[in-house]
């Protein structure tokens, strides 16, 4: 059981909550969450929004039963965490893009965070953009200004409209398969399809690759998201 610092509501229907933790993530990679006994069933998986090795903090939207558990919970309050688990995005360097999409854009904050610690040890001359759609309200960009060098966000249209492929070494997605598939093809068209690495948020129930109701077929046959990912690169998932 882990203690929640805090539970706060951003918007209509997205809460930041920071619990007590002492595990590390790295970024990309998600926690299973679960604040009841019975019902629902399943625990559920969120992505690291931040880590510092005291604490985790997760963004999520309400969207079910479990999110909407999750929400009603207080300072204080018990949780229970199974994490962190998963692949991580690879650390990489050069000028970075990461293009997320409403709740996608979870995992970007810890990401920018770390691509830029490493990077600024090794090559000062790295830059990591931030791409941000949204659907309505725009969320959290002043905390992902500070973090990262250059901050698109889109409302009501489409970020993968925003973005020149040509422009960067990597290039990182998380959100609607739909987006990600878009900003895939569009990195194609112009000879960047290998600089693409995807985070996909299939439905899980055990988050540790013991069930298989995660699975996704990829070039190299079928995958457990849970274990072999969430992230993959963007031609394995694409290029059937
Ligand atoms: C690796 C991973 C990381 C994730 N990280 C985040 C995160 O950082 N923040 C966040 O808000 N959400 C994240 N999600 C999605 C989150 O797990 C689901 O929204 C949550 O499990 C829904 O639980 P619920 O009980 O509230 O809704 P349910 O009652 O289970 O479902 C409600 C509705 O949401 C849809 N839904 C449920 N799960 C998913 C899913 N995985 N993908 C698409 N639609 C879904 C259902 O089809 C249904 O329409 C992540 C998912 C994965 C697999
Ligand atoms: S959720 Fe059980 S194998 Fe992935």
């Amino acid at each position: 059981m882990s203690k929640i610092i805090s539970n706060e509501r951003l918007s209509r229907d997205f809460f930041r909550m920071r619990v007590e933790c002492s595990n590390e993530a790295r970024m990309g990679q998600f926690y299973m969450l679960r604040a009841w006994r019975q019902y629902p069933v399943l625990s559920r998986p969120i992505s690291v929004f931040d880590s510092d090795g005291g604490t985790v903090s997760f963004l999520y939207k309400v969207v079910g039963r479990g999110t909407e558990i999750f929400s009603g919970l207080k300072a204080e309050d018990d949780i229970t965490l199974l994490g962190p688990l998963g692949s991580a995005f690879p650390e990489v360097s050069g000028k970075i893009a990461l293009v997320a999409g409403g709740a996608g854009i979870a995992p970007f904050y810890l990401a920018t965070k770390q691509l830029k610690a490493k990077q600024l040890e090794a090559y000062p001359g790295c830059q990591v953009d931030l791409y941000l759609g949204f659907s309505d309200r725009p969320l959290l960009t002043d905390d992902y200004r500070k973090t990262a060098d250059n901050v698109t966000v889109n409302v009501g249209g489409f970020i993968t409209d925003e973005i020149d492929p040509a422009g960067y070494d990597h290039i990182f997605a998380c959100g609607p398969e739909a987006m990600m598939r878009a900003l895939y093809e569009k990195c194609k068209e112009s000879g960047a399809a290998g600089k693409v690495y995807v985070s996909l948020e299939n439905r899980m129930a055990c988050g540790v690759g013991a069930c298989l109701v995660c699975s996704c077929r990829t070039s190299g046959g079928n995958k457990k998201v849970c274990k072999d990912g969430p992230v993959f690169k963007g031609e394995a998932v694409f290029e059937l």
